[in-house]
């Protein structure tokens, strides 16, 4: 496969809701990682004025916006985020651990440009709390899964899935540190794959 050129780094913004740890890592990543001269965060979006990832993303430099969702429809919302990216000449958007669902007006804005990190395997089960559901099941593996996101819950093609080995994890903690180990290395890896195909055509 071959590299991205140098003058076509892809653009990319990255959303979430939580503690960012996906963005911290793939931030790290274009920073001096494996994303490097691959592509570039250009903006973090959150509906989630404290979260930590704000915080982080903003202490690299990075812009970074609250969008509030509340109290407006979602294409209103999603209409927000679209004028917001508007400068920044965006390619992909980058969800992680993003609490909303999107509908068509910001998928068909980026068509196919959209990607989702999911903590299960998104045929067995959609929606949030995915390490807890394995948990509670006492499952002895789960499956993380990075998809296409389409306006259903987790129902986009998938890309790429790796299975986690929760044998030997008995608190829900032991669960989420090893399954999100294996999102952190999975996430970047993955995006890089796909920018480098993107631009060897
Ligand atoms: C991850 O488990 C991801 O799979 C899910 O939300 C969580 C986000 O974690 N979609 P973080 O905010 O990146 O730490």
């Amino acid at each position: 496969m071959q590299k991205a050129k140098e003058n076509s780094i892809v653009n990319i913004a990255i959303l979430l809701s939580g503690s960012g740890s996906n963005m911290e890592v793939i931030l790290k990543n274009t920073l001096h990682g494996v994303l490097k001269d691959v592509c570039q965060v250009k903006a973090v979006i959150s509906n989630n004025k404290e979260t930590r990832g704000l915080k982080i993303a903003s202490s690299n430099g990075i812009p970074t916006f609250f969008v509030n969702a509340k109290n407006k429809s979602r294409q209103l919302f999603e209409e927000e985020i679209i004028q917001l990216l508007q400068p920044f000449n965006i390619d992909y958007i980058i969800l992680a651990g993003f609490m909303r669902i999107l509908s068509p007006h910001l998928v068909n804005a980026y068509p196919n440009r959209i990607i989702n990190i999911h903590p299960a395997d998104t045929a067995k089960y959609q929606g949030a709390c995915g390490y807890e559901w394995a948990f509670k099941n006492k499952l002895s593996e789960t499956m993380i899964t990075i998809h296409y996101v389409d306006e259903g819950l987790d129902t986009g093609p998938a890309i790429a899935k790796q299975k986690v080995d929760l044998r030997g994890t008995s608190t829900l903690n032991e669960v989420k540190h090893k399954g999100l180990k294996v999102e952190h290395l999975l996430y970047s890896n993955v995006l890089k794959e796909i920018f480098n195909a993107k631009q060897s055509h």
